[in-house]
């Protein structure tokens, strides 16, 4: 990396903005999983409601999900493509003005969106909740950042197009079709519509929507950044190049048809519901290639896998990976979904990708980038493995509550007396679940306690220097990407 202070270049990198983006994220980490740490409280302590509408478990379990993918995840997303597609394409941002634009729209949205999700006002559809003007602004936000985006591939200076392009652009490309789709609705007042679907097929939208979220968001967004930032940190080339644009390709054709796996045994046609299990089991096998890739990527650099605490963080994330993406194709299968379905195990697959996956990938990443972006070392490698060991405890309590809380609901509602009835009751049910609740409140906790020591260390770190300028090799006449 050609590293120089050139103050004021115009061909330096623009990764003012990458500092922006992922100082924002931190904060949005941060609030989102303290939200997510408050709603699991509540499912314990009813009470810690306070009667309150705006601290109700509905209202803020949407908050949560809404800051934790769209204000952490999605500006992690933002923030790690525009720095690696410079650095890929051998070029400066495209449209740098454009890409603040981007910036500040996304923050608007999110602060905006987020108390109008307090003051209770919800579209209706998970993970879509935000009524119509926010729509409008996030999609008008999301067009320019693929013109920045795809604008800097264009004026690329080398031929190739590197895979963790082709993830981040699959991601900008089907988020914008997913999300226009589902939002078509015919506003009533400012802050109330209907959606323009109704029934089984606005589910079969709506799922559409919400699967493809997970899978090119959660899953192809991060694809892109773990593409792109394991072979820095591990110092090595991706194991294989060619396996990773074959599981590209398998990944986005198959993705696309498996959202009817959310609505098994419902009123939706019976053949699309096996069509969508049959591209579930499908999908294993290049989420799998795609996490053998990485792991053999880390293979040889193993000595640094021991110290390294962004490497370890990454490592980890692909472990989960494989977990989450080995479990989500059994739940698929509709003999298990009967009894998956409704219960805590759902939560503890959406837990063991989003806090597993997702979020140990982008402290890896971040680790690896902060550092990198202000000219400084680490402001402390012993806080960071501190974090490590909690993320760890804290994702195996939620996970392993969440199973042993989902087996026991499914078991317990699916059992029956010798007349056929239901053996226990809906109350019954849910007084099983308190240690398992408990269980999982302590491992949020701890994750979420890691997470804080992240963002103090990693502020540190910004305090003591400001984002360098870095020119591409091309204009420097120096280094690689
Ligand atoms: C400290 C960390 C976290 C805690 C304690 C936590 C806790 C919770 C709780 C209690 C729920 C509601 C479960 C229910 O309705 O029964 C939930 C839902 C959810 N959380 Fe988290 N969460 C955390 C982090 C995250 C992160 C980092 C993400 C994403 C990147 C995430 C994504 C979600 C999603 C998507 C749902 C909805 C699941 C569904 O509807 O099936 N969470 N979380
Ligand atoms: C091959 C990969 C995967 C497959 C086939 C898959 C499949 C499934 C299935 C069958 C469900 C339960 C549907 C239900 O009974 O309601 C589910 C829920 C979910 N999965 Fe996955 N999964 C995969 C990977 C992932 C990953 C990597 C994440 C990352 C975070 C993830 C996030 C979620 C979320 C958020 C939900 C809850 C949706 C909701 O009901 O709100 N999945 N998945």
């Amino acid at each position: 990396m050609s590293a120089t202070t050139i103050s004021s270049h115009p061909t330096h990198y623009e990764d003012r903005i990458v500092t922006a983006f992922t100082m924002c994220s931190i904060i949005w980490a941060v609030l989102g999983m303290a939200a997510g740490v408050y709603v699991a409280a509540e499912l314990v302590w009813p009470a810690l409601n306070f009667e309150q509408p705006w601290l109700s478990f509905g209202r803020l379990r949407t908050v949560h999900t809404n800051v934790v993918i769209f204000g952490f995840g999605v500006s992690a997303l933002m923030g790690t493509s525009i720095y690696s597609v410079q650095r890929t394409c051998h070029v400066r941002l495209f449209a740098p003005e454009l890409a603040w634009f981007v910036f500040w729209g996304w923050q608007i949205v999110l602060i905006l969106g987020g108390l109008s999700l307090l003051a209770g006002y919800n579209a209706g559809k998970e993970y879509a909740e935000l009524e119509w003007p926010f729509d409008i602004a996030i999609t008008v936000v999301w067009v320019c950042y693929a013109v920045i985006f795809f604008g800097t591939i264009a004026k690329r200076k080398i031929a190739p197009i590197y895979v963790s392009n082709w993830f981040y652009g699959a991601f900008i490309i089907v988020i914008a079709m997913v999300h226009v789709v589902n939002s078509l609705a015919l506003p009533v007042s400012l802050t109330k519509s209907y959606s323009l679907f109704a029934g089984a097929q606005d589910a079969l939208v709506q799922w559409w929507y919400g699967h493809n979220a997970v899978g090119f968001l959660l899953t192809g967004g991060f694809l892109g950044m773990m593409y792109y930032f394991l072979p820095k940190q591990a110092e090595r080339p991706i194991w294989s190049y060619r396996l990773s644009v074959v599981a590209f390709w398998a990944f986005t054709y198959s993705y696309i048809w498996a959202g009817p796996h959310h609505l098994l045994y419902n009123s939706i046609p019976e053949w699309v519901q096996s069509l969508a299990m049959a591209m579930s089991l499908i999908l294993l096998a290049p989420s799998w290639a795609t996490m053998i890739n990485g792991i053999m990527t880390v293979s040889g650099a193993w000595k640094k896998l021991r110290t390294d605490p962004a490497l370890k963080f990454i490592v980890l994330s692909l472990a989960f990976y494989g977990l989450a993406t080995f479990e989500g194709p059994m739940m698929s299968i509709k003999t298990v979904n009967v009894f998956s379905h409704f219960t805590e195990w759902t939560i503890g697959h959406v837990h063991s990708g989003a806090l597993g996956w997702n979020a140990l990938i982008v402290f890896g990443t971040y680790y690896f980038l902060v550092p990198r972006l202000m000219g400084q070392p680490l402001h402390s490698r012993a806080m960071a493995n501190v974090h490590f060991w909690l993320a760890l405890a804290g994702v195996m309590l939620y996970v392993l509550a969440m199973w042993g809380a989902g087996i026991s609901q499914g078991l317990l509602w699916l059992s029956l007396d010798d007349f056929g009835e239901v053996r226990y009751s809906f109350i019954e049910v849910m007084e099983a679940m308190a240690p398992y609740y408990l269980l999982r409140l302590v491992g949020g906790l701890l994750f979420f306690t890691g997470a804080v020591l992240m963002a103090v260390n990693l502020f540190m770190t910004m305090f003591n220097g400001q984002t360098v300028r870095v020119t591409p090799p091309i204009a420097a006449k120096s280094g690689g990407h």
